[in-house]
């Protein structure tokens, strides 16, 4: 495959520590400045970008396949959205001096965006070996190598398009101690994989969320690239899940699934789980090792 200009951050294995951070445009004084200066900070690697839709209005650019995250609704299942202008996602490698790290990373993000935008959502998470806090390992089917760059980037098209990514972000609470009041065969029912092997096994029941999310049974098949993590705020706890996409069909076809509305199972993971929001970004190519923002400025 040719070589495509994506973040780097996107493909890398999964930081010890990070932050997601939405942010709210509240001054368009100076907009386009603010967002070189950002473009300048952002390598992609270290820090991930995301643009949503109502920024781009906001500056008069159309994106293609740009939409923002729906409320998905399915009788009485009704799942919030709460698209921002921009997704910060800040990565960190190592132990607790990473933290640190982050928090300044995200402090020097405040002064650099501060006559423009505000935080809207700050998520601090985490690498847990690469489980949910269910203890069920998260990623097993990921696509790897070329099929995971055809799933998760635009790989052809005008340079400033091609490199692109589609993110889904949509953080979840979990009620851990309900579902681990669960007997062992029940909690794996729930997800269709067993937790002491993480062997799929075949009399999961169809709401099983592997059964429902089964990326090759959609037609076309709904591959995505996912970097979900655990996050812990207080006693409340659960998953960033984040998924990016040559677009977000892949998302939207298994979200439709998940909440029943292609033919009424819903997914387990509603009995333990529910997403307190979520928003749908852009993710813009990288040039010169920094983020390419041509298309929108
Ligand atoms: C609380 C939220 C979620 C949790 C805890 C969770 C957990 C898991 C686990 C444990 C697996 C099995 C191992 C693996 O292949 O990664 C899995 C698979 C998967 N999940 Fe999720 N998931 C969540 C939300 C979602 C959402 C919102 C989507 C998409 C809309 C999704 C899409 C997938 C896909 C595509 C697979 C692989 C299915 C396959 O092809 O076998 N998940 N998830």
């Amino acid at each position: 495959m040719q070589s495509i200009p994506y973040q780097p951050g996107i493909i890398a294995p999964l930081p010890s520590f990070a932050k997601f951070i939405s942010y709210q445009l509240v001054s368009e004084i100076n907009l386009s400045q603010c967002l070189q200066q950002l473009a300048l900070f952002v390598d992609g690697e270290s820090t991930v970008l995301g643009i949503g839709l109502p920024l781009t209005q906001k500056l008069n650019k159309t994106l293609p396949g740009l939409t923002a995250m729906p409320e998905y609704q399915h009788q009485n299942l009704t799942l919030p959205s709460d698209q921002a202008d921009l997704m910060l996602w800040l990565r960190a490698e190592g132990g607790s001096e990473a933290v640190g790290d982050l928090a300044h990373r995200a402090m020097r993000l405040r002064g650099l965006l501060a006559n423009n935008f505000v935080e809207q959502s700050h998520c601090d998470a985490f690498n847990f070996n690469g489980r949910d806090l269910s203890g069920y390992e998260d990623g097993t089917e990921n696509p790897e190598g070329d099929k995971a760059l055809s799933a998760a980037f635009v790989c052809e098209g005008e340079p400033g398009l091609l490199g692109a990514s589609y993110v889904a972000v949509q953080p979840w609470q979990h009620s851990l101690m309900e579902f681990k009041q669960r007997s062992e065969a029940e909690q794996d029912d729930t997800i269709g994989r067993r937790i002491r092997d993480n062997e799929e096994f075949d009399e999961a029941p169809e709401s099983a969320h592997v059964k429902r999310a089964a990326q090759e049974s959609f037609d076309p098949e709904a591959f995505m690239l996912r970097r979900s993590m655990p996050w812990v705020s207080g006693p409340r706890m659960g998953l960033v899940f984040v998924a990016f996409g040559k677009s977000f069909d892949a998302f939207n076809a298994i979200m439709q699934r998940m909440i029943g509305a292609d033919d009424g199972i819903v997914d387990g993971l509603f009995t333990y789980s529910k997403p307190q929001g979520g928003g749908f970004y852009w993710c813009p190519p990288v040039a010169n090792g920094k983020v390419d923002l041509q298309v929108v400025l």
